[in-house]
This record gives structure tokens, C-alpha cells and sequence, in this order.
């Protein structure tokens, strides 16, 4: 992967593209099948230390921070230990307590976040083991931490992140299972999520492929005054990094709620200007995910659903394949990536560079 824009009218289309050989990548040679798990060369944490892990804390400001939310379920679903994900510029401020026994973990593209780089200084100050999930090689935040795991997501130039979103994503399944081998997890679970790790780049792909259908939902929704963003637990972290996507590349107002907060006040927010982004994986909670959408078409609300089959209660419903259930939030953050692309074409924004934002924060 290259500069070089490749026939794309922008990197962040290009860089949405590149999905499914990033992932491969990410993938790639760490794959051990003889004891279904993976091979994380960089760690620098042996089965002994990881055993002792009691919590992992996980530190990152924006998209980074959201990844550290799907990060965190992964690991307390795949290597049962509590683990929770936090902004790491409200971490540095609190003057936290920081547990030994806790696994510190920062995330970041650039490495370079300030926020990010001055809770792991915090941290070393005092102690603590921090790993890194990080994609730029060399960076301020792989420098200072104990190990970690590289995303190889390549070079990432729009400053919206896409392709490193869901590539720290995988890092995390990546870093869940390999955890989880060390402690509880089956070997047919972890032959389970490889194979689900597997299908990934084949799956991304068939997601792109319906491009065109996601274009013509973002002409329809792009006049909206505001949009809701809602899931439930795996797809929380979703719905708020599609929000996010969709208010830094678009401009247009967006919140993200679970699922399950919308009758404790945004509801009042539901009215047919204002539609709703539904994230439904086909898990245990689907049914209470449609009695939400009941809840919502009863205010008069549009509803757009991202789900594994379609949602009569919707208005519209993106189909994204099945995997494993643990992997539904990689998946079903793409095609939301495509309708806040086409959301902010259609409205004409400067997409590369939304006005008032870095690619990298790297003062206070
Ligand atoms: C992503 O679309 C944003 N531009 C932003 O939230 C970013 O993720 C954040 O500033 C953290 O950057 P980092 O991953 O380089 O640390």
C-alpha cells in the first residue's frame, strides 16, 4: 500500500477499499493451528504473567477509544477477565488508581496522541505494565510501552479513520483469543473464532461490493437534521464509532446511545427528521433490539438497520454476512464507513481534511 491514490477521488474511499487486504495482513502468520490460538510475537508476556492478569484497562482517545471498547468485550468474552476501555485524557486527569494486577493497554494509529502517550507515562511512572495496540512502527506510544501488538494496517492518510479502525479491531480479537487460549478458552472456541478470523477479508469484501445500494440510502438520510445511533452491548462500540464517522466527515449531527438508555431521555429526540442507525447482530439480543425499533417507529422515526437479515420494523436494512458472533462488531462497522463517505459526497464535504481536525493530536 501506497500514497499513491490508486484511481480513487479519495483517501478515505481508498483507505475503506483497502480493508480487505489490511486485514489479511493483520492475519497474517499468526495463525498457529496446531494449538488454535495465535502467535504475538511482540508481547512480551508470558503464559505465567498472563495467567496473573486480574483486569485490563484499555486507553485511547476517539476511534482508537472505541476499538478499545470492542477490545474490552473481546476479552471478557474470549479470556473471561473483567476488562473496560476508557478515554485515556480522562484516565491522565483523574489521578486513577493503578492495580499491579492490572494489564494496561494503549491504542493508537498515529502513536503519536498526546493524551494517549501522557496516560502511558503516567502509568510507567508508576509502575504499571502497558502494552500497546498501535499501527505507525517506531511510534512515541510502541517506544514507551512494555510490548504489544502491531495492527499493520499501513499508512492511514484521511484524517477519518477507517482501515485502522477495524484492523485494531481484529488486534484485539487477536489479542482476546491468543488470552484466552492461556486461560479458559476451548480449543474447538478457538478453532471457532479462527475460522471466523479467516472468512474476515472474503466477508469485508462482499460488504463493499454493495457499495452502490449504501450510496443511495446516504441520499435519502443526508438531509436529516439529526441522526441516533443505537446497539447493544456488541453493537454499542459500533453505533458510536459510526456516529463519530458520520459527524467528523459529514458535519451532520449525530449521538449514539445503547440501545436500551433511548427511553431514559434521547426518545424525546425521535421524530421523522430525525432517523435512527439501528446495529442488530443476529445474537441473543435481537429480540430486544426489535422491540427498541417498535419503540421508535411508534415516535414516527425512520429507521435504517444494519443486521444479518432484514428488519420488517426498519425502513431500510444493510445485510451484512454472519460470522461468529464475537467478530459481529468488525463486520458491522463497514458499511457504515460507506454511508458517512457518501453521506458527506453527497453534501459536498472536504473529505480528506473535515475542517478543524489533525490526523494527529499531539498537543494538550
Ligand atoms: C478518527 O476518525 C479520528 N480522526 C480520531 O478520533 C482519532 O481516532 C483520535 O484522534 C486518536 O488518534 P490515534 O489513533 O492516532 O491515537
Amino acid at each position: 500500500e501506497s500514497y499513491d491514490m490508486g484511481g480513487h477521488d479519495t483517501y478515505m474511499h481508498k483507505e475503506i477499499h483497502e480493508q480487505v487486504d489490511a486485514v489479511d495482513r493483520v492475519l497474517r502468520g499468526r495463525i498457529d493451528d496446531r494449538f488454535s490460538t495465535v502467535r504475538l510475537g511482540g508481547l512480551n508476556l508470558d503464559a505465567r504473567e498472563a495467567r496473573g492478569v486480574r483486569r485490563v484497562k484499555i486507553l485511547g482517545c476517539g476511534s482508537a477509544y472505541h476499538t478499545g471498547l470492542i477490545g474490552a468485550q473481546l476479552i471478557e468474552e474470549l479470556a473471561r477477565i473483567p476488562a473496560d476501555a476508557e478515554p485515556a485524557s480522562e484516565f491522565r486527569y483523574r489521578n486513577p488508581v493503578v492495580d499491579p494486577d492490572t494489564l494496561y493497554i494503549a491504542v493508537s494509529q498515529s502513536g503519536e496522541t498526546y493524551d494517549t502517550l501522557a496516560a502511558v507515562q503516567e502509568l510507567k511512572r508508576k509502575g504499571a505494565r502497558v502494552l500497546g495496540v498501535v499501527n505507525v512502527v517506531g511510534s512515541a506510544i510502541a517506544r514507551e510501552t512494555d510490548g504489544g501488538v502491531y495492527v499493520h494496517a499501513g499508512p492511514e492518510v484521511c484524517v477519518v479513520s477507517t482501515k485502522c479502525f477495524t484492523n485494531t479491531a481484529v488486534a484485539f480479537a487477536l489479542l482476546a483469543l491468543h488470552l484466552g487460549r492461556i486461560r479458559d478458552l476451548s480449543v474447538a472456541d478457538g478453532k471457532r473464532i479462527i475460522a471466523g478470523l479467516r472468512k474476515l477479508p472474503e466477508q469485508i469484501a462482499e460488504v463493499l461490493r454493495g457499495e452502490e445500494e449504501i450510496k443511495k440510502l446516504a441520499a435519502e438520510y443526508a438531509n436529516a437534521k439529526s441522526m441516533m445511533f443505537v446497539g447493544r452491548v456488541r453493537g454499542y462500540p459500533v453505533a458510536r464509532e459510526a456516529s463519530l464517522k458520520l459527524k467528523e466527515v459529514s458535519y451532520v449531527h449525530a449521538e449514539a446511545y445503547p440501545a436500551s438508555e433511548l427511553k431514559h431521555g434521547p426518545l424525546a429526540l425521535i421524530e421523522p427528521e430525525v432517523p435512527t442507525v439501528a446495529v442488530l447482530p443476529d445474537d441473543d439480543l435481537l429480540e430486544k433490539n426489535r422491540a427498541t425499533l417498535e419503540e421508535i417507529k411508534a415516535r414516527s422515526g425512520r429507521i435504517l438497520a444494519v443486521a444479518h437479515r432484514e428488519q420488517e420494523k426498519a425502513d431500510h436494512t444493510i445485510v451484512v454476512p454472519r460470522n461468529e458472533v464475537e467478530l459481529d462488531p468488525i463486520l458491522m462497522g463497514i458499511p457504515l464507513q460507506l454511508l458517512a463517505y457518501h453521506t458527506a459526497l453527497a453534501l459536498g464535504r472536504d473529505i480528506d481534511k473535515p475542517r478543524n481536525l489533525a490526523k494527529s493530536v499531539t498537543v494538550e
